[in-house]
């Protein structure tokens, strides 16, 4: 990991002769609370052992220089004329932050950037979260600009919306940007503020498995369901689905859509299990919470319906398989990871079978990564 920061480092001084100032920027894992963020409930998510690192410094020119290290890109831009561009892909995460700063900050002098890293793309690990806020957060060291790191997530967030194109949730850019080592954030997505949850068990461990699935089709789909999400809220006269109980929805239940009821009552039950697993974690019962992310995963695929075989198949394995606590879809869905709580001393065999098994079955590897709880934005001495 520090090789590829020093790599950073070294071609920026190549390219642009200037000494950078450097950000690592985390992914995250979600543990429950799949797209209820967007319906101001509850998530339990955590920063990741995974990062963008970025380097960033003023330019000389009258242009901005913005470098994708991994893929060898490179996009030049003005800071004053700043449009989404159409399947722009990572440059609109970075001009859309460097467009919402500006917003919120007045101009910008023009700046040269290079950024690369280590999470996988598009596997709901929000590589993109970790673009954003590794931006947001290097602008305000470079121009003293005195930004909260709340503030700089929501600008990351407001880049994803305006820029990007996916009406996203709070939980990514606040997660990347606050994360913790060695804790999980009890985020409440209304006040936007959480809570530090101690996992108190360390003869567990957390895999993420990749399907390597890309949801590159997914964001139509997430936007459709925040949207089936938002018109129950206001049939029912409600801010958001975060203040609708069961009970309501069942009485009210053929004033919606035979979809729009299924998609509420996958928020609403979400929204009562994530408070539930935090009760589970305090109270040291992790057989629970495991149930309780099996339980989440029978929801997103039949309720909210962003599963997809791979991801199936990986979740049905992981329920017949000993080692296994729980596991669950993870991110916007339609691919991408499951989160894997498994016993420590049994976590080699675990994942040499479901390889095994999950080759066998789609003709093609899934990717198991151990991660670890770690801490948020922060800058980089080298
Ligand atoms: C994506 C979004 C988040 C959240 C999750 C689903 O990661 O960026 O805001 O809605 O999906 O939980």
């Amino acid at each position: 990991m520090k090789e590829l920061i020093e790599h950073i480092k070294q071609r920026f001084i190549e390219e642009f002769s200037s000494e950078p100032i450097l950000v690592a920027s985390p992914g995250r894992i979600n543990l429950i609370g799949g797209h209820t963020d967007y319906n101001q409930g509850f998530v339990l998510p955590a920063a990741i052992d995974k990062y963008v690192f970025l380097a960033i410094q003023r330019s000389e020119k009258d242009h901005s220089t913005l470098i994708s290290f991994d893929k060898n890109e490179r996009f030049e831009c003005k800071v004053e004329e700043l449009q989404p561009i159409e399947k722009g892909g990572w440059r609109n995460y970075l001009t859309g932050v460097i467009a919402e700063t500006q917003k919120l900050c007045g101009p910008l002098d023009n700046v040269n950037v290079i950024f690369g890293g280590t999470i996988p793309e598009g596997a709901g690990l929000s590589s993109s979260a970790g673009i954003e806020n590794s931006l947001a957060f290097g602008l305000n060291e470079l121009f003293d600009l005195k930004l909260s790191a709340l503030t700089m997530a929501k600008i990351s967030q407001k880049a994803e919306h305006n820029f990007v194109g996916v009406k996203c949730g709070i939980m990514d850019q606040y997660t990347s940007m606050l994360g913790v080592e060695d804790h999980l954030l009890f985020l409440d997505c209304r006040s936007v503020t959480s809570e530090l949850i101690k996992f108190g068990n360390s003869d567990i461990e957390f895999l993420v498995v990749n399907s390597n699935v890309k949801h590159t089709l997914a964001e139509a789909a997430y936007n459709d369901r925040r949207e089936s999400c938002e018109r129950v809220a206001k049939t029912l006269n409600k801010k958001a689905l975060r203040d609708l109980s069961l009970m309501e929805l069942e009485r009210e239940r053929s004033k919606l859509s035979p979809d729009d009821y299924r998609k509420a009552l996958f928020i609403v039950e979400e929204n009562m299990r994530v408070r539930k697993a935090v009760q589970s974690i305090q109270k040291g019962n992790y057989d629970q919470l495991g149930r309780y992310l099996f339980e989440a995963h029978q929801g997103a695929k039949e309720l909210y319906e962003i599963s997809c075989p791979e991801l199936d198949y990986l979740i049905s394995s992981a329920a017949k398989d000993p080692a296994a606590i729980g596991a669950r879809i993870m991110g916007g869905g339609f691919g991408g990871c499951t989160v894997n709580m498994v016993y420590k001393n049994q976590s080699e065999a675990f994942q040499d079978r479901l390889k095994a098994s999950y080759e066998a079955k789609f003709q093609k590897p899934c990717t198991i990564y151990k991660i670890k709880f770690s801490k948020g934005t922060h800058r980089i001495e080298l």
